[in-house]
C-alpha cells in the first residue's frame, strides 16, 4: 500500500516544566470550617509522584471524628449560606474561578506531578475546565428559579462528594460548583493518591472569603469516603470512582433519605465508518484512548472498525502511535505521562495479561521508558471478541480493543452489549448516521467526529452500570435542589 509517513518519530529535545515556583508543605492538615486543621486521628499518608516514586508530601486520613467534625461545621455553615442573597453566593464562586485562573500554571504542575498526567493535559484540559465550572455555575447562582420557572427550588442541605484520582482538580470542581451555587455547603474527599491540588483549592478557599464550612476537604482513603456515605447528617452524595464502589454505596443508602449522583465506569465504543475522514477519526481514536494514560471513564476503549477501512485504519493507527511520547508529565512533549499508582498499574498489566491469555493479537509501540515510576506504552489488541474480558471490563489505561464491523445494525448491537453506557464516538461524514447512532446508542454522551470533548454547560453521566444522575449543565443544578 502506497503509504504517507507524516508521523516519523521525531527526536525532541527536553522542554521541562518550571517546577521552582511550586511551593508544597511537607504536611497537610484536614481543611475544615475555614482552618486547616489537624486530624483526629493523628494519622497522615504519603502523597507520591507515580512518574519519580518520590514522596512529595503527607496528607491527612481523616477517621470518623474529623468526618463528624466536617459535616458538623458544614450544617452549621448551611444555615447562612443557603440565606445569602443568591448574587453574593455567585460572587464568591466567581471569585474562587478567577483565584485559580491566576495560579493556574501552580495547579498544573501540582496535578501533574501528583497524578502522573502530561502537564500538556493538566496545562489545556484540568485547569481550566474547573475554573471554566466555576466560571458558569457562578453565573447560575442568581438564576436558578429562572432555571425552574414555576417552581420553587431549595438546596438539599449538605452535600457529601467523593471524587476519583483521574481529573482530580476537575472533578472537584464539577462537584463544588454546582453545589454552593445551589445554596448547598460540602464535605469533599479527594482520592488517595491525589489529594494535593484539592488542598490548594482549599487554600484559594481560604482566600477567597467563602464563609467558613461552606467547603470542607478532608482527605483519606475509602474508609474516610464510607464515612462521608454512612453520615446520617449528609443529605446528599455525589461519587464518581468505580462501579464497584458505587454498587457499595447505594446498597448502604438504599432506604435512606439522602440524593445521589454516581458517575461510574464506562466501556466506550469509538465507531468509524468506511465514509469516515480517516486521518481525523485516528487522531479522534488516539485522544479517546490515550487521553490521560486512559484513565478516563469515558475512554473510547472498545474501537469499532468498518471492515472495508480496517487495514487502513490499523496501519495509520499504528503509525501514529509510535509517535507518541511517553514519559516525563513534567515534559511539554509528552502525551502519554505516568500511570496514577502501582496499584493501577498492576490492574492494568493484569488485564494485558488477561487478553494475551485470551488469544488477543497485541501490539505496543516501541517507546523509551523511564526506569523509575509507573509506565504503560500505548497498547491495541486486535482479534478480540465481545465475551473477551478486556472488551468488556473497564481496564482504566492506555488499552485499546479492536473489532470490526458490516453494518450499522451489527455495530449498534455490539456497541451496546455491555453492562456500561457512558459514552461513545461515531466518525462518518453522514449526518443520518449519527442521528441514527445518537438515538441507539446506550449512552450518556455521544460524540461525533470527535471524543472527550467536555463542556460546563453540557450534562454529562451514563446509563446502565455507568451511573445515575447527570453532573454538568442545568441537570447538573437539579441534582442538588429540591422543588417543594
Ligand atoms: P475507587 O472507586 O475505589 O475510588 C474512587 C474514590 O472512592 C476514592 O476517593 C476512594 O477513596 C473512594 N472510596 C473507595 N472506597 C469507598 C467506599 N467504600 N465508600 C466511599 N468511598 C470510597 O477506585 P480505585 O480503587 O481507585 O480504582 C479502581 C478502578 O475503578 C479503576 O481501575 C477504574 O477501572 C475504576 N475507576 C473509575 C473511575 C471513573 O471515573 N469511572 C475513577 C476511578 C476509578
Ligand atoms: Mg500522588
Amino acid at each position: 500500500m502506497n503509504r504517507l509517513n507524516i508521523n516519523k518519530k521525531w527526536d525532541y529535545s527536553d522542554a521541562l516544566e518550571a517546577t521552582d515556583h511550586i511551593i508544597l508543605k511537607e504536611k497537610y492538615d484536614l481543611f475544615i470550617n475555614g482552618e486547616f486543621v489537624k486530624p483526629n486521628s493523628e494519622k497522615y499518608f504519603d502523597t507520591i509522584n507515580p512518574a519519580t516514586d518520590e514522596i512529595i508530601a503527607r496528607v491527612a486520613g481523616a477517621n470518623k471524628k474529623d468526618v463528624d467534625f466536617a459535616v458538623d461545621s458544614a450544617r452549621r455553615a448551611f444555615k447562612s449560606w443557603s440565606k445569602i442573597k443568591a448574587k453574593d453566593r455567585g460572587k464568591y464562586i466567581f471569585r474562587i474561578a478567577r483565584m485559580i485562573q491566576e495560579r493556574a500554571k501552580e495547579f498544573a504542575v501540582i496535578e501533574s506531578m501528583d497524578g502522573g498526567k502530561p502537564i500538556r493535559e493538566s496545562r489545556d484540559i484540568d485547569i481550566p475546565l474547573a475554573a471554566n465550572h466555576f466560571f458558569y455555575y457562578a453565573g447560575w447562582a442568581d438564576k436558578i428559579e429562572y432555571a425552574f420557572p414555576n417552581k420553587t427550588p431549595k438546596p438539599l442541605g449538605v452535600a457529601g462528594q467523593i471524587i476519583p484520582w483521574n481529573f482530580p482538580l476537575l472533578m472537584a470542581a464539577w462537584k463544588i460548583a454546582p453545589a454552593i451555587a445551589c445554596g448547598n455547603t460540602v464535605v469533599l474527599k479527594p482520592a488517595e493518591t491525589t489529594s494535593l491540588t484539592a488542598l490548594k483549592l482549599a487554600e484559594i478557599i481560604q482566600e477567597s472569603g467563602l464563609p467558613k464550612g461552606v467547603v470542607n476537604i478532608v482527605t483519606g482513603a475509602g474508609q474516610t469516603g464510607a464515612e462521608i456515605v454512612n453520615h446520617p447528617d449528609v443529605n446528599k452524595i455525589a461519587f464518581t470512582g468505580s462501579t464497584a464502589v458505587g454498587k457499595l454505596i447505594e446498597r448502604s443508602l438504599a432506604g435512606i433519605e439522602k440524593k445521589t449522583t454516581l458517575e461510574l465506569g464506562g466501556k466506550g465504543a469509538n465507531i468509524i465508518f468506511e465514509d469516515a475522514a480517516i486521518d481525523q477519526a485516528v487522531e479522534g481514536i488516539i485522544n479517546a484512548i490515550f487521553l490521560n494514560q486512559g484513565h478516563v471513564c469515558c475512554a473510547g476503549s472498545r474501537l469499532f472498525i468498518q471492515e472495508s477501512i480496517v487495514n487502513t485504519v490499523i496501519e495509520k493507527l499504528k503509525d501514529r502511535m509510535s509517535s507518541l511520547v511517553v514519559g516525563d508529565p513534567l515534559d511539554k512533549n509528552t502525551d502519554i505521562g505516568a500511570i496514577n499508582s502501582k496499584e493501577q498499574l498492576a490492574t492494568i498489566n493484569k488485564y494485558i495479561q488477561i487478553g494475551k491469555q485470551e488469544g488477543g493479537e497485541i501490539y505496543q509501540s516501541k517507546c523509551n521508558i523511564p526506569k523509575k515510576g509507573n509506565w504503560c506504552p500505548p497498547t491495541l489488541f486486535l482479534n478480540v471478541s465481545q465475551s473477551h474480558a478486556i472488551v468488556q471490563e473497564e481496564i482504566f489505561g492506555p488499552v485499546l480493543t479492536i473489532q470490526t464491523f458490516r453494518t450499522i445494525n451489527e455495530v449498534i448491537e455490539k456497541a451496546n452489549n455491555t453492562p456500561f453506557g457512558l459514552s461513545a464516538g461515531v466518525w462518518t461524514e453522514k449526518g443520518s448516521k449519527i442521528f441514527k447512532l445518537t438515538q441507539a446508542l446506550n449512552a450518556g454522551v455521544v460524540w461525533a467526529n470527535t471524543y472527550n470533548k467536555f463542556d460546563p454547560a453540557s450534562p454529562f453521566g451514563g446509563f446502565k452500570e455507568s451511573g445515575i444522575g447527570r453532573e454538568g449543565g442545568l441537570h447538573g443544578l437539579k441534582a442538588y435542589l429540591k422543588f417543594e
